[in-house]
């Protein structure tokens, strides 16, 4: 039987989780994975602060994060404190000390991807993070060695979800979006700032992830087009569904090579019979094209203490087997992913469909002025409705628009906001169908 002893950085929602786990659950996971995990050390902020996740605390573990890296009873580090500013103070000297780490922390990978990996591959030592990107579901490690023999071609998704949970809650049980964000956080889902769920930040650290695993080289969060659902309203979900869409936040990944990627997340009109459409609470799911397998679909928990304890428990298995292993030995994945990798594509050239909503003062003559500056910038219209029910000073109008370069559109948009008739800045979501 294979020993190992963690040092567990965080005992939040993730770390009181795995903590749980790996106390109540041990025999099992030694049967099934030949190893036992051993806890040496816990590091939290405020040791005297009340857990909601109910989890007792073992106080006789307390050590400072600092102390955690060169203790002689830790073999692996387990950081789950979320931020860059410890963690990741606490990953590097890991990584430098050659012990291996296993994190959750999507915002350091995206954030600091470059310095993390150089150091991973400086000292040759692997850094695992399973339960950085969609929960419980094991998308890294398929991504990583499942996928190996393909060029991934398309990846898109749901992959917050705090985020899944508000739009499904508001489109399917007609809550407002602030309870509905109330209860994600009271499930443990959402972030220690949730504006990182619902600006889309943390979608697009997931998807900066993604899009280095799948082109070989770090990319560049601050390249990543990024837009979060705030201003999706409880008007719009009900206008998609007239038109036979559901709105979602999607990460979209394509046009995957070493030199360029498109790496967007955004709020996204997507056909009732997609898949994705019927993709409801905190579930993740994710649509992965390689061009050998072809299309393989991911769903299953994204967030939440047991979810992700899951993945940060099979990453720790995954790093007992390179402890004592020297460097050259271990030829881990993390090895294969270049400090620098693809710039992303500029979102003004991407080209997509769009749903567009303006507030219009009610008069003859409107539909003609908005029309003639669409047509001005060649973006054609595939259809528009002005729902009845609405009358009054101002009333909406619903545009669906064809394909077109983002760039033009956006001219647009300023155009038509400067018009007398229009009273309230255009809401625009862009409308994918990915082909079908
Ligand atoms: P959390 O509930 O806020 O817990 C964070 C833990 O880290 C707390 O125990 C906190 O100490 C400790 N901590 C924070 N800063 C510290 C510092 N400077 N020094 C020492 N301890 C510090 O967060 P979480 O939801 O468990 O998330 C942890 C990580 O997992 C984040 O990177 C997050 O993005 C990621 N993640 C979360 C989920 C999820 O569903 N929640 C899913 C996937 C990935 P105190 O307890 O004393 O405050
Ligand atoms: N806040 C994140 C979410 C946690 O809601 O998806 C999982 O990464």
């Amino acid at each position: 039987m294979k020993r190992v002893r963690i040092g567990l950085a965080g005992f939040g929602t993730v770390g009181g989780s795995v903590y749980r786990y790996i106390s109540t659950q041990a025999g099992f996971l030694e049967s099934r994975s030949g190893v036992r995990v051993c806890l040496s050390a816990i590091a939290v902020r405020d040791p005297g602060k009340k857990r909601s996740h109910g989890i007792p605390l073992p106080r006789s573990l307390l050590v400072k994060p600092e102390e955690l890296v060169a203790r002689p009873d830790v073999d692996i580090v387990v950081e789950l404190m979320g931020g860059c500013g410890m963690a990741r103070k606490l990953v590097l000297e890991s990584l430098k000390a050659g012990k291996p780490v296993v994190t959750a922390n999507k915002a350091l990978l995206a954030e600091h991807g470059e310095e993390v990996f150089t150091q991973s591959n400086r000292s040759g030592t692997p850094i695992f993070f399973e339960a950085s990107v969609a929960g419980g579901i094991p998308l890294i490690q398929s991504l990583k060695e499942g996928l190996v023999a393909n060029r991934l071609q398309l990846i898109y998704g749901i992959v917050n979800g705090t985020c899944n949970y508000i739009l499904s809650s508001m489109s399917k049980e007609k809550l407002s979006f602030e309870k509905a964000l109330a209860e994600a956080q009271a499930k443990g889902y959402a972030e220690a700032d949730p504006s990182f769920d619902i600006d889309g930040i943390d979608a697009a650290h997931k998807a900066a992830v993604v899009a280095t695993l799948a082109s070989g080289g770090c990319v560049k969060f601050k390249e990543v087009h990024v837009e979060g659902i705030r201003n999706v309203s409880a008007a719009d979900i009900q206008f998609a569904h007239q038109l036979g869409y559901e709105i979602k936040l999607l990460a979209i990944i394509r046009g995957i090579n070493p030199k360029s990627v498109e790496v967007r997340v955004h709020p996204t009109l997507i056909p009732s019979a997609n898949h994705l459409a019927s993709i409801h609470g905190v579930t993740n799911s994710m649509m992965v094209r390689g061009d050998v397998v072809g299309d393989i679909e991911f769903s299953g928990p994204g967030a939440g203490g047991p979810a992700t304890a899951s993945a940060v428990i099979s990453d720790i298995v995954q790093a007992a087997s390179s402890c004592g292993r020297n460097s050259s030995e271990f030829n881990g994945t993390t090895a294969r992913i270049r400090p620098v990798g693809p710039s992303v594509a500029a979102i003004e050239s991407v080209v997509s469909r769009y749903y567009l909503r303006l507030t219009v003062t009610d008069r003859p003559g409107v539909m003609a002025q908005i029309t003639s500056v669409l047509g001005r910038a060649k973006i054609g219209i595939s259809s528009v409705i002005q729902p009845e029910g609405h009358e009054g000073e101002t009333v909406p109008l619903i545009f669906m628009i064809h394909d077109a370069p983002y760039k033009s559109v956006k001219l647009a948009l300023s155009a038509i906001r400067k018009l007398n008739c229009v009273k309230a800045a255009p809401i625009m979501f862009r409308v994918e169908t990915f082909g079908k």
